[in-house]
């Protein structure tokens, strides 16, 4: 046996750190399937990894500095580890790496590899090549990493749960002026239908049955059928809806000018497509909106909302908010503070405005104050917390389903979703995890609802 197939047989451990959205978490699962034919095991322990991957995130500044502290860690540990004799390889992937590539390796030597989130399918073989030297591989591919990424196998799967996330859709050309996402992610690109089908449904077959599909702009996903047809986001949710076993389908993060009728309508005649929507909209003020390049403004929003809402009166709905961007007023923080009061969301995710090189957003004159921002996202926090409350307050005495995920904090009780994505703890024996059951929620707390199974013959008596 040569050299090369007797390292492949010999086990080694991976450690994969992922930070930032879900399609960096997505991409971390599958950097662990990709190494896994390669003889390498996940582990959750830092210290015993002989490959530690940092899968990063770019998309604000603070992101982009953990990267940087968490190296400072790696280091000390590949140290220590040389002094028992070990090697460690480390690996940054992800968009830091997209974006900053070889400027890592100068700023924190200990770095073997750079691999960009269009390149990761390539580790093997950067692994063997790194032994000699470090690498940077960020080129956009010709190929699609897709075709060349393995297949998790199907024990795999079972451990990670009855959820899945499943990318259909990267890249963005939309182009908002605060957001790194083009740059770092390339332009849009979406799976073609045959790929994602069989992805879900070898999904499925290892007892997944929750998909949610990802996209920097899933809405806008146009992937090719087997004929050769553009397909849709709304009819890849109806050929995935076809697959038996699978209980609910969701899909994030979706752009306003994206959301065309047949998924709305997707929403009223597909069961499995849960009443729940990611529609970020960044601001309230026409002047922001015009400012960020956002193809909008407020208007627009609302009364799409209002259309949703008519099609599926129960849709819950989230957004991302930037408080801070380059020339916001007091009057365009106002309008935003409008806006969310006028449309309620069930939740949503609040960011201060961060300057990101290579951005037209940086170059803008009129910059936020630091202190501003902080006083205008607690103004911000203060009335989307409270929409929170209302929301799961009113869940309370409803009757609604539950997809059973793990098991809770203690014993004899698990932890699932409403279709609204809220959080539910209730009293459940363990064979119910993967199933959908009846819930009346009892109660809330901050962060969690609380009920009790509506089918009795489940819970504990
Ligand atoms: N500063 C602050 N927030 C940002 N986002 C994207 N870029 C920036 C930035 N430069 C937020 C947007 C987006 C979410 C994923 O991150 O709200 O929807
Ligand atoms: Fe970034 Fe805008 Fe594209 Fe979303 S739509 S990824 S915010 S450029």
């Amino acid at each position: 046996m040569d050299q090369d197939s007797q390292a492949k047989l010999s086990r080694r451990k991976v450690f994969v750190k992922s930070y930032g959205c879900q399609m960096n978490a997505y991409d971390a699962t599958r950097m662990i399937d990709v190494l896994a034919p390669e003889g390498f095991e996940e582990t959750q322990d830092m210290s015993e990894a002989d490959l530690v991957v940092l899968n990063t995130c770019h998309i604000r500044e603070r992101s982009a500095e953990k990267v940087y502290s968490e190296l400072g860690k790696v280091k000390l540990l590949k140290q220590e580890r040389a002094r028992s004799g070990l090697a460690t390889t480390v690996a940054v992937a992800g968009c830091v790496a997209q974006a900053e590539g070889a400027e890592i390796i100068r700023r924190q030597a200990s770095v073997d590899i750079v691999v960009g989130p269009q390149n990761y399918h390539r580790l093997p073989e950067l692994l063997q090549k790194s032994r000699d030297h470090s690498l940077i591989d960020t080129d956009f591919p010709v190929e699609d990493k897709f075709n060349h990424l393995t297949p998790p196998a199907t024990t795999k799967t079972m451990s990670r749960g009855v959820t899945s996330f499943l990318t259909v859709q990267e890249g963005c050309d939309k182009f908002c002026t605060f957001c790194v996402v083009p740059y770092t992610r390339g332009a849009e690109t979406s799976r073609p239908v045959r790929q994602i089908v069989n992805e879900a449904q070898n999904l499925v077959a290892a007892g997944v049955r929750e998909i949610t599909l990802l996209g920097q702009n899933v809405n806008a996903y146009h992937g090719l059928d087997e004929a050769g047809a553009i397909c849709s986001l709304a009819e890849l949710v109806g050929k995935l809806s076809e697959i038996r076993d699978l209980s609910r389908i969701r899909y994030m993060t979706s752009h306003p000018r994206d959301m065309n009728d047949d998924l709305i309508q997707a929403h009223v005649d597909n069961h499995k497509l849960m009443p729940f929507l990611h529609l970020p909209v960044q601001s309230g003020s026409d002047r922001i909106l015009k400012a960020m390049n956002r193809k909008h403004d407020a208007r627009f929003y609302v009364d799409l909302v209002s259309r949703i809402r008519q099609s599926r009166s129960d849709i819950a709905l989230s957004s991302d908010f930037i408080v801070g961007f380059p020339g916001e007023t007091e009057a365009d923080f106002q309008a935003t503070l409008d806006l969310i009061s006028e449309v309620n969301f069930s939740s949503s995710y609040f960011f201060k405005y961060s300057v990101r090189s290579g951005t037209p957003g940086a170059e803008m004159d009129d910059q936020v104050p630091e202190a501003v921002k902080s006083e205008r996202l607690a103004r911000l926090q203060y009335l989307v917390d409270a929409q929170r409350h209302a929301f799961n307050e009113s869940s309370v005495g409803k009757v609604t389903d539950v997809l059973f995920e793990k098991r809770g904090r203690h014993s004899g009780q698990l932890v699932g979703k409403t279709p609204y994505l809220q959080t539910v703890q209730v009293d459940a024996t363990e064979d119910a995890i993967g199933q959908v059951h009846r819930v009346c929620i009892t109660g809330t707390s901050t962060n969690t609802l609380f009920g009790s199974l509506a089918d009795r013959s489940l819970g504990q008596e």
